[in-house]
């Protein structure tokens, strides 16, 4: 039986291919899991660019300077070596981009498992654990396509928000998103503007974006001003400031930084979405604090508890979901030619942000 895989050079990302591999028989212990969608945004691209640093590329092995891209999405068990799983059963998950992955299902239980191979084990739970559909809080079948691509990023938009109003908000006046036409970024400012319009908070949501994405930000409403790179020094200087960056920009962060002096209280590190720019010449005034969500979402679940975790972050998303139809639109492709063209797309940043694009990776 054949599968495809989509295959990175981790030295120079833009040479990759989707490969056709034999899939190997299956062990004692293990399942095979077909992967029926998955979605593929900027945060993806972030897996490969910081890859060996927090180590991405360690989740699903390939060979030496190979990489293979992680994705989030539904598989279904078609076939099983273990008395655990059962051929059927559908997961939300972490999957290779790719057509099949096989597991090896460890702490199962009615909500899930997790993938218990060896080489996974020093990674963080989050990311190997498959949710079974069956039991999970947030499921639908009419929103799976929704859940592949908002899912992992609005559980990070959540997690921020909560560190902000944790925070008292870090005496904002003004709290800045770079990429604001970023799905993770735009699910913030819904989040912070609500928390705005419930408790009375008067900071100003600012959104700062590339040109030629200035009209679809400033469509979405989250935004309380949205304002192109080139003009950031029209920010206020004397007001109390947060940045949330999900660009990794240098050169936007060394701008701001310098533009924002004493009144910027928090730099909160996020994404790195301008990849080809995050090194220049100049030397940051402050390193600010990044922000890694599984971290986070793991110190959240122990104050909460697994079931309070799940239930103010499901109350949060069907805050938002039904909103999403208003700026996003779902655009499905299929096969290994059409995998490869969105990952080029994807890369160069060359896209229209208002696409959320789901992979059927058929063979
Ligand atoms: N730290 C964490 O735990 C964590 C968790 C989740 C997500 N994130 C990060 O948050 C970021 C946003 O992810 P997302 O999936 O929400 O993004 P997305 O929706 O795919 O964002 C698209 C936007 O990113 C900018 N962009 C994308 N590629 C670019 C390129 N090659 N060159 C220049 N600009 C480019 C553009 O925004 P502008 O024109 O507005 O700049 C574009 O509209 C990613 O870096 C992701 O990894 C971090």
């Amino acid at each position: 039986m054949e599968k495809i895989e989509l295959i990175i050079n981790r030295k120079n990302y833009a040479e990759h291919a989707v490969e056709k591999a034999t899939i190997e028989d299956l062990q004692e212990g293990e399942a095979l899991m077909e992967v029926e969608r998955f979605s593929f945004t900027s945060n993806n691209i972030t897996y490969a660019i910081v890859g060996d640093q927090i180590g991405y590329w360690n989740f699903f092995k390939a060979e030496e300077g190979k990489g293979k891209l992680p994705g989030w999405g539904f598989a279904k068990i078609i076939a099983s070596k273990s008395d655990t799983v059962n051929v059927g059963e559908r997961f939300y998950g972490y999957y290779p981009m790719g057509s099949h992955l096989v597991v090896q299902p460890a702490k199962v239980n009615e909500f899930g498992f997790m993938d218990g191979v060896e080489h996974r084990r020093p990674l963080p739970p989050i990311y190997n654990y498959y949710t079974n559909t069956k039991k999970d809080a947030v499921y639908t079948q009419e929103t799976e396509d929704i859940q592949c691509l908002l899912r992992p990023l609005f559980t990070t938009s959540f997690l921020i928000d909560d560190l902000f109003a944790d925070n008292d908000f870090f005496g904002s006046d003004q709290i800045i998103l770079t990429s604001a036409s970023s799905k993770t970024g735009l699910a913030l400012a819904h989040l912070l503007k609500k928390h705005k319009t419930n408790s009375g908070a008067s900071f100003e949501i600012i959104g700062l974006t590339s040109s030629g994405n200035k009209d679809f930000v400033n469509a979405s409403g989250y935004y309380d001003s949205v304002i192109t790179y080139d003009q950031y020094a029209s920010i206020s200087q004397g007001k109390a400031s947060s940045i949330v960056d999900f660009s990794g920009n240098h050169k936007l962060q060394y701008d701001l930084q310098v533009h924002l002096g004493a009144s910027l209280k928090y730099n909160c590190l996020v994404g790195v979405v301008h990849w080809e720019d995050l090194r220049g010449e100049e030397k940051l005034p402050q390193k600010g604090t990044f922000f890694f969500a599984p971290t986070y979402a793991q110190k959240r679940q122990k104050d909460w508890g697994r079931e309070g975790f799940q239930q103010k972050l499901k109350d949060a998303w069907n805050g938002f979901i039904p909103e999403t139809s208003d700026w996003m639109t779902i655009e499905t492709q299929e096969g290994a030619e059409k995998l490869s063209d969105i990952y080029s797309k994807m890369l160069s940043g060359d896209f229209d942000p208002k696409i959320g694009y789901i992979i059927k990776p058929t063979v």
